[in-house]
């Protein structure tokens, strides 16, 4: 574990932010109970995720069940391909990530992409070993492991059902009734922040890796031949990014601005150009220390089953002169029309959009109009598929009817029908629009990851009258408490009056904390440890002066300065 891992580790479970779920019990990897603090910091996050990504652009949120049944995920191809490499030890019995031992001890930066024979063969040539004994693992198999937790839905049942491995699929699957209430006018989106589940091999890290974890997702779909991002709110936000040709050649990352990332073809869509300007002012608006932070875009081999592209936004985690340490805390992916054309096919809902053309267009098309008194007595019970195969001919080889017979495969046969018989026509007709299905842009971002982010980010360590003092330097939007609300002693009327300046400002709308315990050194510490941005102590000059007065303390400069009670809420707000 590294030193500043090591150290948030430690604070979140002293200060309560997260720890692991049921130690009482030993504890269970991959699961993280959130403390008071971390609860609200994770809140805060998510609550301006949405103010941003639902709200400011004009999305809408909804809510999915978390479980699903088996059709679902057998369409959206989660069944065949959700997977991750295993390898056990032979001597200890750790089950760990293949491709993830191959990064962490070969040049290779990124193993997810190569086939299992390929680590295989990886694991033989550096004769890695196993992260928790050093036992050698040079020759052991490497497998396929499906991450998608399995539950049966209803007593009695064979109904298969899965939990959800990502929030998308609950918004994709009722797709038919979003475009209706949308009226068929894309582009529009869907957002939707909660619990996703998936069966990780080797959980690490606290927050980094989890087997349930919260995703904040924003599936915007458009027209991908008509609808354009509004690219002025953003053109000139500056990226950094790290395109697939700069890792191949391990070069430096690049400071684009959005525009100039499309014009210079850094980044293929628009759209994901766009999102990217968006969120890089979001996260500097929460406290991402954006000096640690880059987009990196996935290798083809890396790409998800889904995704023609996807940029990752990513922080580093590592404490200042440690080894880099870059986890990925959102996927930006351009998803096509995958999901949507796969429920299309798998189930009996009409996934596309009706798209109005601006003036009606006149277009030649080919028809038949088999005879079906003829197909049916000579072919029995392969004339309807007979005469399906007549109008794709039709469609596809118009001057195939030319010919005295026209012959069609059917299941591997072949028939030939006399053309007199096909009624083969050319004509004419007036196409208001067309059904196409609607491409998706998706910026999926991971709230446990953005927790762990804003906790590494902020933490810091100085010293306050010669004493060392640990300080979250939250930004003031996420901070999980605003105020703290100290009485110097609780007596002599202090305690009374401190209750009653925490109830003003809870009324005001500000999270307030109220601490009469210790000497006020020790509440200042605490306070400082949960990132509060002021403290408010109620001395013998408040009781005194008139109009009333109180101290404010400042987080990160610790000066203090004394405030009117009745201007207190508007100051610090
Ligand atoms: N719908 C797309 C999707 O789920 P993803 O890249 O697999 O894409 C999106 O996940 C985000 O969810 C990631 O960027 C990451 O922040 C978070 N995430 C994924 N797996 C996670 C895990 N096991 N623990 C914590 N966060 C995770």
């Amino acid at each position: 574990m590294k030193d500043l891992d090591r150290k948030v580790a430690e604070l979140s479970k002293r200060r309560g932010f997260f720890s692991q779920t049921a130690e009482a019990y030993g504890g269970v990897a991959g699961f993280q109970t959130f403390g008071p603090e971390g609860a609200e910091l994770k809140r805060n996050i998510e609550n301006s995720w949405r103010a941003k990504f639902s709200d400011e652009l004009g999305n809408r949120e909804i809510e999915a069940p978390t479980i699903m049944p088996e059709a679902v995920f057998e369409a959206s191809g989660h069944l065949d391909t959700f997977d991750d490499m295993i390898v056990r030890c032979p001597e200890c019995g750790e089950s760990s990530r293949a491709d993830h031992i191959v990064e962490d001890n070969t040049e290779l930066d990124e193993a997810e992409g190569l086939s299992t024979e390929k680590i295989e063969e990886l694991f033989q040539e550096h004769d890695l070993e196993c992260p928790e004994c050093g036992e050698s693992l040079a020759g052991e198999k490497v497998e396929d492991f499906h991450l998608m937790f399995e539950t049966t839905i209803g007593p009695d049942s064979g109904n298969r059902g899965y939990l959800r491995p990502e929030t998308a699929q609950g918004i994709f699957v009722e797709f038919p009734r979003f475009k209706d209430y949308e009226r068929g006018q894309l582009p529009f989106g869907i957002t939707q922040i909660g619990k996703s589940y998936r069966n990780e091999i080797s959980p690490r890290k606290g927050l980094v890796r989890v087997r349930e974890l919260t995703q904040a997702e924003l599936e915007h779909f458009i027209d991908p031949e008509e609808d354009r991002p509004p690219m002025d709110e953003v053109e000139d936000v500056e990226l950094k990014l790290y395109s697939r040709e700069r890792q191949s050649e391990k070069g430096d990352l690049q400071r684009l601005t959005v525009r100039e990332s499309v014009e210079e073809g850094v980044i293929e869509s628009e759209w994901i150009a766009y999102f990217l300007g968006i969120a890089t002012e979001w996260y500097r608006s929460i406290g991402v220390d954006m000096e640690r932070f880059r987009y990196r875009q996935h290798q083809n081999d890396e790409l998800s089953h889904y995704a023609s592209d996807c940029w990752d936004a990513e922080a580093d985690v590592s404490a200042l002169g440690e080894e880099e340490d870059w986890i990925e805390i959102t996927g930006f992916a351009y998803r096509g029309c995958y999901d949507l054309k796969k429920h299309h096919e798998h189930s009996e809902e009409d996934y596309t959009v009706f798209k109005e053309y601006d003036e009606p267009v006149e277009e030649e098309v080919t028809e038949v109009s088999p005879d079906m008194a003829f197909l049916g007595p000579e072919y029995g019970d392969k004339a309807g598929e007979i005469a399906e195969a007549l109008q794709e001919k039709a469609e596809e080889n118009p001057e195939a009817f030319e010919q005295d017979e026209i012959a069609v495969e059917v299941e591997g046969e072949e028939y030939s029908i006399p053309s007199e018989r096909c009624g083969f026509e050319r004509k004419t007709v007036t196409k208001n629009g067309e059904h196409i299905l609607p491409h998706v842009v998706e910026p999926s971002f991971g709230i446990d990851r953005m927790v762990y982010t804003i906790l590494a980010h902020s933490y810091d360590e100085d010293e306050v009258d010669g004493e060392e003092r640990t300080v979250m330097r939250f930004d003031e939007e996420v901070a999980p408490t605003e105020v703290a609300v100290f009485p110097l002693m609780d007596k002599e009327g202090l305690g009374e009056k401190a209750r009653e300046v925490a109830d003003m400002l809870r009324s005001e709308g500000l999270s307030v904390k109220y601490d009469d315990t210790g000497n006020i050194g020790k509440r200042y510490r605490r306070q400082d440890e949960v990132g509060t941005p002021y403290c408010v102590t109620i001395d013998y000059d408040t009781l005194e002066e008139e109009p009333e007065t109180v101290t404010v303390r400042d987080r990160d400069s610790t000066e203090q300065e004394r405030v009117r009670i009745d201007e207190l809420a508007e100051h610090l707000s």
